[in-house]
């Protein structure tokens, strides 16, 4: 049952999205998906589809190449997305189990996947990308956090500005139980303006697990899976996932 705090930054905080987390950032991470399609699709790439699309702050870098579609399950952050991107498609779905009638050159899934907090949700998605795929067609994720290498309690802050608005974003990472396959990314915004400071909190649940699990379910979605290390900062690996030609 999701509570009041869950989530905050893709329900009432979203505005702060373009904020906290601009488009600019995402220029390496969107040239690294552009890279790795160009050099591993086996059929010409001109469209892609990004499940959890979120602010359309990677979009805004894809559009220059692909015909993006976009499906996210926050309509906060399609809002963003879709004032950023007025010519991308934008679909309110879930990663898991959105179906759309059109097939796709290429699927990628960014700063999403760690939503998904079972085997069984980090198939469906893998599925799904698999469904959208053309023959030939190619698939690209990666993996920020792994079990191997987690540090149990991490805390970063930083400060945003746009107009006479501050952001301080106080980013808490933990993991309670390293038995289970989640652990907790907790959020607090020191918002100031006009005078006064609001303080918010936003929880968040996200799903970690093995290298090992991930190389097995992609492969059980149907793809062949190849990995690499990844070239964007705070990515872990980077997988490339080809759907067979025939
Ligand atoms: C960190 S944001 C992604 C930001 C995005 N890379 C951008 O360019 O703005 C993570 C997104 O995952 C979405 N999400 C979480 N679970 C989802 C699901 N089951 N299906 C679709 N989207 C989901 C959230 O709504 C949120 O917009």
């Amino acid at each position: 049952m999701p509570k009041k705090e869950d989530n905050r930054m893709y329900r009432d905080l979203s505005w702060t999205w373009p904020i906290i987390s601009p488009p600019e950032d995402y220029a390496d991470e969107a040239s690294q998906f552009i890279k790795a399609i160009e050099k591993h699709s086996k059929i010409p790439v001109k469209t892609l589809l990004n499940l959890g699309c979120g602010g359309g702050h990677n979009d805004f870098h894809l559009k220059k190449r692909f015909q993006v579609t976009g499906i996210d399950i926050s309509k906060g952050m399609l809002n963003n997305a879709r004032k950023l991107n007025p010519n991308v498609t934008y679909l309110t779905g879930d990663m898991r189990s959105a179906r759309l009638r059109k097939k796709f050159d290429s699927v990628i899934i960014a700063d999403a996947i760690m939503y998904m907090l079972s085997e069984k949700d980090m198939l469906a998605a893998f599925k799904t990308a698999y469904f959208h795929l053309k023959p030939g067609g190619i698939f690209c994720t990666y993996v920020e956090e792994l079990p191997e290498k987690f540090a149990r309690t991490t805390t970063t802050r930083e400060l945003k500005r746009k107009d006479d608005m501050e952001i301080t974003l106080i980013e808490h990472m933990w993991d309670p139980d390293t038995k289970d396959m989640t652990f907790e990314l907790t959020f607090i915004y020191i918002i100031t303006e006009n005078q006064k400071a609001i303080v918010e909190v936003d929880r968040h649940t996200c799903g970690i697990f093995p290298l090992a699990t991930w190389k097995k379910l992609i492969k059980e979605a149907g793809f062949t899976v190849r990995t690499s290390r990844s070239k964007d900062e705070g990515a872990e690996i980077f997988f490339i996932c080809l759907k067979s030609e025939i």
